[in-house]
């Protein structure tokens, strides 16, 4: 089954924003197969955000997910990693449709809340940097015969 690696920053964990997000990927039909709150070191985010590392922005985008403990998870379904994008909204919420969790919660593009994988590769290497295999379940819930 497909995973993707989907992350609460820190502007949503100050804003008591991990139980909505939870709630929602829940909800849609998704299961959790890891979760932790953790704080990232510098090291880990200039890893996480390389793709950007020559953006103007990417001191910023350091400090900024780096400024206080994030929510990491990783979830688990069918074509979880293209609905997971379509589920957070655009990256920048001024653009971003409402229903979404940036489009109803977030204002600019410096602090959108949420992060998720954007393609199969990437999901791949940032459950790899973010957890440790031990820490990924591999569990049926009955639920999915009604989802499925
Ligand atoms: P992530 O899920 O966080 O990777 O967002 P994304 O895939 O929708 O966007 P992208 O990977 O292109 O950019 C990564 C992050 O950089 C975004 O989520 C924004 O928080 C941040 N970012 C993008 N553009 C800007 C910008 O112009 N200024 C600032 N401060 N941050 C930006
Ligand atoms: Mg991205």
């Amino acid at each position: 089954v497909e995973k993707t690696f989907i992350m609460v920053k820190p502007d949503g964990v100050q804003r008591n924003l991990v139980g909505e997000i939870v709630n929602r990927f829940e909800k849609k039909g998704f299961t959790l197969v890891g979760a932790k709150l953790m704080q990232i070191t510098d090291e880990l985010a200039k890893e996480h955000y390389g793709e950007h590392k020559e953006r103007p922005f990417f001191g910023e985008l350091v400090d900024f997910i780096t400024s206080g403990p994030v929510f990491a998870m990783v979830w688990e379904g069918e074509n979880v990693i293209t609905s997971a994008r379509e589920m957070m909204g655009k990256t920048n919420p001024s653009e971003a449709a409402l229903g979404t969790v940036r489009g109803d919660y977030g204002v600019t593009v410096g602090k959108n809340i949420i992060h998720g994988s954007d393609s199969p590769e990437s999901a791949e290497r940032e459950i790899n940097l973010f957890f440790h295999s031990n820490e990924l379940l591999s569990y049926n819930k009955q639920v999915n015969t009604w989802i499925y």
